[in-house]
């Protein structure tokens, strides 16, 4: 694939919108990072954005909307939220907020988790972006996995770190005014806290709540992807992994059909893209569940990561 470096005139956001609606990936500006960005209602559009990034787990994703109102059609706002969306939207503040039954978001972008992280991103051709294309726009930063986030479209492009011929096409909007990721905040008590720092100084935050913000626990395994391990989904059920099917048993097939196939055709976009949704479907039956045997290459170690944390024993 050749990746198009696009100018943020009038044709190249609508070149990077139609793009986007076809369900390819582009890096976009945000005044924080590049994010790489796909439509958030079409769940091969966000495995593409794995497979680009060569990114070994699912993580919850952001996704960038244009203003308050589209984050309400998504999400359910607390009285706390709706102060720090309006003191700091747009801009680079993320909320991790109940996502809405109704929002349409692909169980992808959320990991299968009853929330969402939500961000109103203050750059103009991101702003640009999402208004063209009308589409809430998941976008983890534009690097790839591992590697350190990108602040200029050359960046993004790099040989080495970046996603040249990866990706359909960067929008080049010029090098990020912040260059650091949003504040993240949630409520995962039901208390304000601090999920990771970042583009807003956490003091700013405290301010214009009055009140202090509890800080989440460092998982020393997982210091970069803050509530990886604790907010993922699993399921209730027991989980079996590289499984034949049994009978008292559902099963979630791979590469042979069936009504809880991950892909018929054994397709790994499209098992990345059904996984949640598939794992609660399963779930809401009641019974053990057994998994495939899933190739554990491309956007497979994604899915095999992702099952391995589903299955580990839970206390
Ligand atoms: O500035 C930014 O935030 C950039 C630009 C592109 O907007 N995006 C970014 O995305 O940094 P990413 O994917 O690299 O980081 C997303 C973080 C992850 O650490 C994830 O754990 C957290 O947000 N997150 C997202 N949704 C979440 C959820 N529902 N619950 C808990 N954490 C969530
Ligand atoms: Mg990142």
């Amino acid at each position: 694939m050749q990746t198009l470096r696009l100018i943020p005139d009038d044709d190249g956001i609508a070149q990077a919108a139609a793009l986007l609606t076809r369900g390819e990936c582009v890096a976009i500006p945000t005044e924080t990072v590049y994010g790489l960005a796909a439509n958030a209602r079409d769940g091969g559009a966000v495995a593409r954005i794995y497979h680009a990034k060569g990114r070994p787990s699912f993580n919850p994703l952001i996704v960038h909307i244009p203003d308050l109102a589209a984050a309400r059609a998504i999400a359910t706002l607390p009285a706390q939220a709706l102060t720090l969306a309006y003191a700091f939207w747009p801009g680079p503040l993320t909320m991790v907020l109940p996502l809405r039954a109704d929002a349409g978001i692909a169980s992808l972008v959320t990991a299968g988790l009853d929330t969402i992280g939500l961000r109103v991103p203050a750059h103009p051709v991101a702003q640009a972006l999402l208004r063209a294309s009308g589409l809430p726009l998941a976008a983890p930063s534009a690097n790839a996995s591992g590697r350190i986030s990108p602040t200029t479209a050359d960046h993004v492009l790099d040989r080495d770190t970046g996603l040249d011929g990866r990706i359909a096409a960067v929008l080049d909007g010029g090098p990020c005014p912040v260059g650091l990721e949003s504040t993240i905040i949630g409520w995962p008590e039901g208390r304000a806290t601090l999920l990771r720092p970042g583009g807003i100084p956490a003091e700013t935050i405290q301010a214009a709540l009055g009140q202090s913000l509890a800080r989440h626990e460092a998982d020393p395994s997982a210091p970069n992807a803050p509530g990886q391990l604790t907010s993922h989904y699993a399921p209730r059920a027991p989980l079996r992994l590289n499984a034949e099917p049994r009978p008292d048993e559902t099963h979630l097939a791979f590469g042979t059909p069936g009504p809880l196939s991950l892909s018929a055709s054994g397709d790994l976009t499209e098992a990345a893209a059904r996984l949640f949704d598939l794992l609660r479907r399963a779930d809401a039956i009641g019974r053990p569940i057994s998994v495939a045997p899933i190739p554990d290459h491309g956007l497979g170690r994604a899915i095999n990561d992702r099952l391995r944390r589903a299955a580990a024993p839970r206390d």
